[in-house]
């Protein structure tokens, strides 16, 4: 299997072409990885994978997490169907607990900081594609880190941000779809604003929309901080934008990419499936599906 893999334009991002997902070998699954290492956020148009394809391959990054009740509306905890699309078949109004779930998602976060142990990637693919609209933007913070003054460097570097849920949901109004349970189970966690990746060893920014202040800082002023940086981080070249075809799969690692959907027309239909592959930890991660 020859892949053919094309760097995007950004400083993230890469296009691989010429294998099957479904059917990788060992040797090609070790130059997508490295790839992804390198580049961050991997697309991959036409595959076309079913919902068990991309589970298998998904779980070759590690253990899956499993995600909110709300978002699996099959049996399998660890696949989540991101749609607009009501189970009669007609679009979902915007007032609908899963509308404000989806609006939470269109503003720059990265997968899971809101829980103890983050995700490291997440599987997103395309089954129904709005006529307009309906991107995804990816935003490298590695380049986010570097591009920073030496001394907000300097200054970030012991600095832990808390991440909540409850925090960035509520700002879009989605608490309704969450049950007691899981709400108890999602108290604020605290993460480090600036990390080091485990395989390449680069430091990145780990911000965005569930990270509330900063812990020991005012909390006022260190929440309009960390949306100054959010905003900064979040420019050219550092940006790449995915225009969905149905059947494309794009991987993104969560550790060092922001990323967040453009929005479509509210009367269009859009279907997407996604995986979540579960941080590395030494303990044991409760979300572990
Ligand atoms: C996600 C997500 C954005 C989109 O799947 O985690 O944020 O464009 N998706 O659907
Ligand atoms: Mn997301």
């Amino acid at each position: 299997m020859t892949l053919e893999i094309t760097p995007a334009e950004a400083t993230l991002g890469a296009t691989v072409r010429g294998g099957r997902l479904d059917a990788l070998d060992d040797e090609s699954f070790a130059a997508i990885e490295v790839a992804w290492h390198a580049h961050a956020v991997l697309v991959f148009p036409g595959q076309n994978l079913s919902d068990e394809e991309q589970v298998a391959f998904s779980r070759r990054f590690g253990p899956l997490e499993r995600s909110l009740s709300a978002n699996h509306i099959h049996d399998d905890p660890t696949i989540i169907h991101l749609t607009n699309i009501g189970e009669n078949g007609r679009l979902l109004s915007a007032d609908h607990g899963v509308s404000m779930l989806l609006k939470g998602n269109n503003y720059w976060h990265t997968d899971s900081s809101y829980k103890r142990i983050p995700a490291k990637a997440s599987l997103l693919s395309a089954r129904v594609v709005p006529e307009t609209g309906g991107e995804t933007a990816f935003a490298d913070m590695r380049a986010a880190y570097d591009a920073l003054e030496p001394a907000t460097q300097d200054w970030l570097a012991d600095k832990i941000a808390v991440h909540s849920y409850g925090y960035s949901q509520g700002k879009v109004g989605g608490m309704k779809t969450i049950t007691r349970e899981e709400w108890d189970a999602l108290p604020p966690v605290e993460q480090p604003v600036i990390r080091i990746h485990p395989a390449t060893g680069r430091r990145n920014l780990y911000i965005g929309r569930h990270a509330s202040h900063i812990v020991g800082e005012d909390e006022g002023e260190s929440r309009r901080l960390l949306e100054r940086l959010c905003i900064e981080a979040c420019q050219v070249p550092r940006v790449h934008v995915h225009r969905w075809q149905v059947g494309d799969l794009v991987m993104w690692d969560n550790r060092c990419v922001l990323h967040r959907g453009l929005g479509h027309p509210p009367d269009q239909p859009r279907h997407m499936v996604r995986t979540t592959v579960a941080g590395d930890s030494t303990g044991a991660n409760e979300w572990v599906a």
